[in-house]
């Protein structure tokens, strides 16, 4: 076990967060656009390598994040660091919401598929066509998950965003080794 003055994340949290940290960006960026009309349209998704990656790299965050949550439950300590109440209480809520927005995204994602009766599609050629609990089920209907969807991905990279800002500021103005705690050991 790691001592309670521990200053860095154990190697696991580190590799769980890069990982995922690196996957949500490249979901981001494939997202597809105008997904609604081009399924109208009768485009079978299978055929479009981003869609492919964007719902393949999406469902490897979850499985990620189900299992680092697991992990977070078991881990060594993570490291504190002396800071403001306000910092730290901010800090906390950053993290809720990532984490939030990391379980949301998916489950957000697979109810538009299932409600509107699109496919899965995923690496490998596998494939889900219908989803009838989730079509069947009352939270079909309860919004446009599409679009939340495409929202909380909004809101993911904003917040990552600012959450990297964060690292990186306590890291030239504070020199405080918040950010080296989520970095290998040099040397
Ligand atoms: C880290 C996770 C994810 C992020 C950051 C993310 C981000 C996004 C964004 C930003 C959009 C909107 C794109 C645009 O309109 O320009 C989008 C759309 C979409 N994503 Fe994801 N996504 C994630 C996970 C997933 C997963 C796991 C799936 C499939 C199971 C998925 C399927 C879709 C679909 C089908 C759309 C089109 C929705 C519609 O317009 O009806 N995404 N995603
Ligand atoms: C989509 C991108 C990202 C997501 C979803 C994310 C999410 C998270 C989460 C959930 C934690 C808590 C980890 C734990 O308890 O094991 C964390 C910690 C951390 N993240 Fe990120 N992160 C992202 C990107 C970044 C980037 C780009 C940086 C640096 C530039 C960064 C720096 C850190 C640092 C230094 C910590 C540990 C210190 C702290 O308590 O805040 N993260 N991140």
């Amino acid at each position: 076990m790691q001592q309670p003055s521990a200053t860095r994340y154990d190697a696991l949290s580190q590799a769980f967060h890069w990982i995922t940290a690196i996957a949500v960006v490249i979901a981001f960026i494939l997202g597809p656009e105008h997904f609604g009309r081009l399924m109208h349209d009768g485009l079978d998704p299978a055929t479009r390598s981003d869609i492919v990656w964007h719902e393949s790299l999406g469902l490897l965050v979850m499985v990620l994040t189900v299992a680092r949550l697991l992990w977070v439950a078991v881990r060594p300590a993570a490291p504190t660091f002396a800071m403001a109440g306000w910092m730290q209480l901010t800090s906390k809520v950053v993290h809720g919401a990532l984490w939030v927005l990391l379980l949301a995204l998916p489950a957000t994602a697979l109810l538009a598929l299932g409600s509107e009766g699109h496919p899965l599609t995923l690496l490998g050629g596998v494939r889900v066509d219908q989803m009838p609990l989730i079509a069947n089920s009352g939270l079909a209907n309860l919004a446009d998950w599409g679009e939340v969807h495409g929202f909380l991905g909004d809101a993911i990279l904003a917040l990552a965003g600012l959450h990297a800002v964060a690292a990186i500021y306590h890291h030239v103005v504070r020199k405080d080794g918040v950010l080296s705690s989520m970095l290998p050991r040099r040397g």
